[in-house]
This record gives C-alpha cells, structure tokens and sequence, in this order.
C-alpha cells in the first residue's frame, strides 16, 4: 500500500500463562479404532503374559505370520502358538455377517471369526485392547462385536506427481490394515511419469517414467522456477506382484488406475503417435491439466486395451480405473480423426466422443472379468453400461450415478482430500484447500437426500493423496494420518462417537501405536484453536486449549502505522490477560495498528504466530448482498478480522463468489468523512480466479465517482483497489463487476471466473 505512514514500532513482551483445567469424564469408552459395532466392559482385568500362548488350530499360515508381526508392532509382544494352556483361542463362525468377529475377554481370551480378513481384523482390535506399563500387560474383560459398515475402505496414492518405493508403498499399505482399511487404490500414471512396466511398450517407462525437470514452490508462485533435475521411477512387473502379494497378506485389494483419455502426457512422450497432433511430448514437470491427451482413434484405443491386458494380469481384484477425469477437449474438436468417430457412430459431441472412449473400455474389462471405475467426468456424455463413479467433484456425481443404479464410491473433494491443508496456520505447503480433522470425521458417503433405495450403490468412500506437493515420505504420513484414521470410522463404524470423544481415543490410545512405528502424523487438531468474534470496538478472540496442549504461552508485541498524524503515536499499556478470557483488539482511531500474537505450547511444543492488522474496518458488520460460494465462506468476518488472505491461497482466508456481480455493504457505525477504503483481490488462473474487471464505491445511496488505485504485488497474485474518499456516509457499499466469462485460451474458458476477496481495510 502507498499512503504516507510514519512508523513508530513499539514492542511489548508479555509472557501470559493461561492454565487449562480440562475435564474429561468419559466411561466405557472403547479403546479400538475405528470404533466397534458392541462393546461392553466388566470391572475386571486380565493379565497377561508378554509371550502370549495362542492356540493356532484352523489359522492358516498368513493369519499366524501377521498375528506375530502385529503383536509386535503394537506392544513388542510375542506369540507362541501350542494348543496347550494357551491363554487365546480362535473359533470360525459360520453363517454370520460378513467379515464379523468378537473377542470375549474373561478368564482367557476367545476370538471368533467368520473369514480370514476378519480374523485379522479381530487381532488388531485386540492390541488396541491392551494396556501396557511397568507391571506388565491387561485388559479390561470386555466383549466386542464388530463388522464393517462399507465395503469399500479405500485410500489412494498419487505415485506420478512424486514417486515412492516399494517399501515406502508397503509401510503405506500396512498402516492402512491397522485401521482395517481394504482398498488400495494405486494411481500409477499420469502427466508427470508412467510408473508401471508394460512388456509390450517398453518406452512407456523408458521414457515415460522420467521427467526433466520439476515445478519448484507452489505452481502459482511467479514467476515459476524449475529444478532441472531428471526425476523418476517406475515399479516392474515382479515389484508390481510383490506388492499385491503384500497387499493381499494384509487383506487389501489394488485397484490400479491406469488413466485416460486425460492426464496421459507422460505416455504420449513415448508414444506422440497416439495423441491427436502425433507432435514430440516431453512428460510435464508443471502440476495442471493439459490439453494433450489420447486421440480417440481405434489405434489409440486398441493401444489402451494391450496396456490393460497387462494390468489385468498382474491385478487381481475385481474393479480396474480408468480415470476419465479432466480432459479438455480441445484437441478432439481440432482433430480429423475424433471428429471422424463422432461422425460414423452418429455422436452429439466430444462430451458423447468421451462416453464412446469409456464405453470401449467397458466392454473390453468386462470381456476380461473385470469392472470399470472411473472419476465422476464419466458421467458426462452418458454412463457406460458397467461403470462404476468414483465422485471427487462433490457428492452430485455419485448421487446421479446411484440413481441411475451404478455403484458409487464417494471421494468427494470436501472431506477426503489429504493434499488440502489440515491446519490454518503454520502448516506445511499444501496445494489448498482446508479439510481439517473434524471435516473428514464428519464425512458420511450417504447423502442425507439420497432415496434410501439406493444406498446399496454407494460402495463406500475413499481419501486422496495426491502428491504434487508431497515429495517425500514424511510428508505423505503428516497429511494422511491421523486424518485416514478419522475416515475409518466413517468407512468401517455401524456407530461413530462424536468428534470429542474420538480426539480423546486417539490421543489417548493411539498415538502410542503410531509413535511405536514411527509414523510422522500430525498433531495440529490438538493445538489450541482460535476462536473469534465480533465485539464493540472491534473484535475479541480466546485460545481454546486442548488437554494435549497443554499450559499456553501467550506473548503479545504490537506496532503502529499511523497517517497523517504524528502526534497520537505510542501510548501503550501493559495488558495482561485472565485464563481462558476473551481478549479485546480495538479498531485503532487512525492509521493502522499491527498486534502480534505468539502462541506456545508446553506439552507438545508447537508454536504458533498470528498477526491482527487492525484499521477501522476491523470487526465491521458486514451485509452480503451477493452471497459468497458456501464453499469459500469462512464467515463474514473474515473480509474484517485484521488478517490477510494468505498465498498460497486457502479457501477458509479468503471469500469467493462465482457471480458476475458482486455486492457487500459496511456499516461504518457512524457517519464518517475524508478515508480510504482498501480492497485485496486474488489471481489464480488454474483455479478460475480471475481479478475483477471494476470496482465501485457507493457512499450510503450515492455513487461516489472515485477512481480507485490498483496495485499489484510482487508476483501479480494480488491486486489492492484503493479509494480516497470525502463525502460524509456511514455506509460503504463495494460494487464488484468480474469480467463476463473467461476468455478463450485462459483455463475454465467460457465459464463465469471466480472473484476471491481478503481483505477489506479501512484507514482514517
Ligand atoms: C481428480 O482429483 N482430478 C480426480
Ligand atoms: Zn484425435
């Protein structure tokens, strides 16, 4: 900003103790995650012995390798099997619910089961029933029943955007199985590397699986920089078989996507003839969406199905996906070849072009013994006969496909994507958006308007770990856990406690067994929160600790920017501030005031920092006249609460509309005269937001015909409207006009752009 400032900083330190006094009162709460159907707990404990005795009969050889890995793994327990005084016997069940199981615990140990699967499952629910500490090891005596809500327990992984190892795709797959998750779902191509071995097209991975260089930073920083370093990797046919066998040891299924006709520039570099232009490719070191993909030619196609012949053999779970997600069009409308099969099979459009594409795909799979799945873009241009939808864009394209009586797994972007931020402040670089914990545990793949007799199409549900922004394997772990593990008990509890009662499980009880394997999780839902509201003069906030918190620290320092006045600077007073007690932060009678807030914990040691730029615009009421997308609406005082949308952007920092007109209303609180109004708005093209095209001010009922000053920031990502206005108002009405529709060549071409606002400031 440009207004003439004298800065006087002035720094004050408080330490301030706020002392929590957390109370929890929870009893015959079950210590197993995700979460079973009955449990019932008796007074008593079992002790038992470190070496635990387990008779084996009717185990086979996989269930007993995996029940001593995993009584190690939790508690360094061993197991001896003998059927002589063992303390743990196992029992097949017959005719029961499928994958059901119970553990009777009372002076021995029974387990009953109904599948291999199940038994597994059993033991691990098991472990989570044993408490150990330096008298040894008990249990409550207890009995639990347990079966699976949903059928399809899935977590998937990105290996193109960044590639994992074997072992490192292994460890994933086993922390799946302690949260009896059964779906892997292995992205293995995409633009930035083909990574699965194809005997038949060797230069897929020759080739495809490489790529020269790399999109550093968040791909919207500009100007773009790229580390120019070959990165790669690929999994043979016998690594490929290794892992299933892994998998299926642990009782999870490979669902392997192989994707098409989008996302397959790291294939059209090795084979350009397959594309619509059959110009040279490089495999893309940019995240994005791009405009070469396969061309719909019987080449193109009879290439694919060769492809999938493979994959069907080396995969032996029922669903192969096909992906079918973001495809432009373009180069299908320019192409001789597309537009000749749109004519000889009498197709509307590529829309119908793309449905033809899936439908061959369809029928080859299921010729094969195989089902389709596909992202929800398949719906479009009409479903294939077979297909299954997975439904990442919302819940709408997985109501619409289990209307039209096709099996649904629900994926949607909302609650199940772990690339999104998990943490307001101080997290890792994400690609956006925000699902924190509690938005993934509130997740039900039912909707709720959904007509019940089409709730057996919905499979189950999925989370996404897409890694463009994940290039490492500690990184995959901070965003998947202990989010995945809040999504279990959606997939797999008939009855899921509240969100309280979970935090307090896993807290307690799991954070343990994830520190026993070392698994790098995320601990920022159990750092205070920052609650906020409006208040007179502006607006207040109080840190809401968690017992895993801790005691906070809470040290304040603030500056002043004052201007056109010299003379009001400084006078400062010590604050100091009462446990748990809302603390004030004033609108400042001129110029602006920066308050800095550090916040530290003294059981987990995090520590945070945030900054309140206070004007007199803080803590406003602010009119909505045009309603802001409920996606991108983290309240309205978020236009007003002294703290800038941030880059990369966050959708819970900013508002965004997806209207041409847009209209929000201060009110001052009284008349006012002679100040400046600043307004921030967002660029990001790949994500449709676009700056506004006009921004007007209208003063109580009049125009005031001010032009405003636009500022860009350094790397044109912001852009700051401000207005210097004299007439007398109390009230500040903003009339913003985007530009119509995207201009041709711009990504989201056509559409109405969306307008992103953070914030607005006000300066006397
Ligand atoms: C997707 O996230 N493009 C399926
Ligand atoms: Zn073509």
């Amino acid at each position: 900003m440009t207004f003439v400032v004298n800065r006087k900083n002035v720094f004050i330190l408080l330490g301030i103790f706020i002392v929590l006094n957390v109370q929890f009162s929870f009893s015959q709460i079950c210590p197993i995650i995700p979460s079973p159907a009955t449990y019932k707990e008796f007074n008593e404990s079992l002790l038992i012995e470190k070496t635990v005795i387990v008779d084996s009969t009717g185990l086979s050889e996989n269930l007993k390798n995996q029940l001593k890995e995993i009584a190690f793994s939790y508690h360094k327990m061993e197991i001896k099997f003998s059927s002589n005084e063992s303390q743990l016997k196992f029992k097949k069940l017959v005719n029961v619910i499928e994958n059901s199981y119970s553990i009777n615990v009372s002076n021995d140990i029974t387990i009953s089961y109904s599948s291999d699967a199940s038994c597994f499952y059993a033991f691990h629910s098991f472990m989570q029933l044993i408490n150990s500490d330096s008298e040894g090891y008990s249990l409550k005596k207890c009995f639990v029943k347990d079966y699976p809500k949903f059928q399809w327990r899935g977590l998937h992984l990105d290996v193109s955007r960044h590639f994992f190892t074997v072992e490192e795709v292994k460890r994933y797959i086993d922390l799946m199985s302690m949260y009896k998750f059964n779906t892997f779902h292995w992205h293995l191509t995409d633009d930035q590397g083909w990574r699965i071995e194809i005997k038949q097209f060797p230069k897929l991975t020759e080739i495809g699986a490489w790529r020269d260089s790399t999109v550093e930073n968040h791909y919207t920083t500009k100007p773009r920089t790229y580390k120019k370093e070959r990165y790669g990797g690929f999994y043979t046919q016998e690594q490929i078989k290794e892992v299933v066998a892994y998998a299926a040891s642990k009782y999870i299924t490979i669902v392997p996507e192989i994707e098409m006709p989008g996302h397959s520039r790291a294939a059209l570099a090795a084979y350009p003839e397959y594309s619509c232009t059959g110009k040279e490719l490089c495999v893309e070191g940019l995240w994005g969406v791009f405009d070469d993909i396969f061309c719909s030619k019987d080449e193109t196609i009879s290439f694919l199905q060769k492809i999938l012949d493979e994959v069907a053999l080396l995969f032996p779970g029922e669903f192969i996906h096909i992906g079918g997600d973001e495809a432009p069009k373009k180069r299908w409308k320019e192409c001789e070849k597309c537009q000749n099969v749109i004519n000889t099979n009498n197709l509307k459009d590529e829309h119908e072009l793309q449905s033809y594409f899936i439908q061959k795909m369809d029928k080859y799979l299921a010729s094969k013994g195989k089902k389709l799945i596909g992202w929800d873009e398949i719906l479009e241009g009409g479903l294939s006969q077979n297909a299954a939808v997975m439904s990442w864009r919302g819940f709408d394209g997985g109501i619409e496909a289990a209307k039209q009586e096709h099996y649904v797994v629900m994926s949607p972007g909302s609650h199940c994507y772990f690339d999104h931020y998990q943490g307001k402040k101080n997290e890792p670089l994400a690609i956006g958006g925000y699902t924190p914990l509690e938005k993934a545990y509130e997740f039900n793949p039912i909707p709720p308007d959904l007509d019940e007799k089409y709730h057996s199409y919905i499979l189950g549900g999925q989370a996404n770990l897409w890694t463009e922004y994940i290039a490492d394997f500690k990184k995959l772990e901070y965003m998947t856990y202990p989010r995945a593990i809040a999504l279990s008990q959606t997939l797999w509890s008939i009855e899921k406690p509240d969100y309280n009662t979970f935090k307090y499980i896993l807290s307690n009880n799991h954070f343990k067994y994830l520190e026993a394997k070392k698994v790098n999780f995320s601990k920022t839902a159990f750092l205070p929160e920052v609650e906020w509201k409006r208040s007179k003069g502006g607006l207040k906030f109080r840190i809401n600790a968690s017992k895993e918190s801790g005691q906070i620290e809470l040290s304040y320092s603030r500056n002043e920017i004052l201007i056109n006045d010299y003379s009001k600077t400084g006078n400062n007073t010590n604050v100091t501030f009462a446990p748990n007690s809302w603390i004030q932060v004033k609108r400042p009678k001129k110029g602006i005031t920066n308050h800095h807030y550090y916040i530290k914990t003294t059981e987990n040691s995090s520590s945070s920092h945030f900054i309140i730029n206070a004007t007199h615009a803080l803590g406003l009421p602010i009119k909505y006249i045009t309603e802001p997308s409920p996606n991108y609406n983290g309240g309205d005082l978020t236009l007003v609460d002294g703290q800038f949308g941030s880059l990369p952007w966050k959708g819970n920092e900013w508002i965004g509309f997806n209207k041409n007109k847009i209209q929000i209303e201060l009110d001052l609180g009284k008349k006012m005269s002679n100040f400046q109004v600043f307004v921030r708005f967002l660029s990001d093209e790949n994500s449709w937001i676009y700056f506004p095209n006009d921004v007007k001010i209208v003063l109580d009922d009049a125009f005031e015909l001010v032009n405003p000053k636009i500022e860009l920031n350094d790397n044109q990502q912001i852009k700051t409207f401000s207005f210097q206005l004299s007439k007398k108002t109390q009230k500040v009405k903003l009339v913003i006009d985007s530009i119509m529709l995207i201009p041709s060549g711009l990504p989201g071409e056509g559409n109405i752009p969306w307008t992103f606002i953070d914030e607005i400031q006000i300066l006397r």
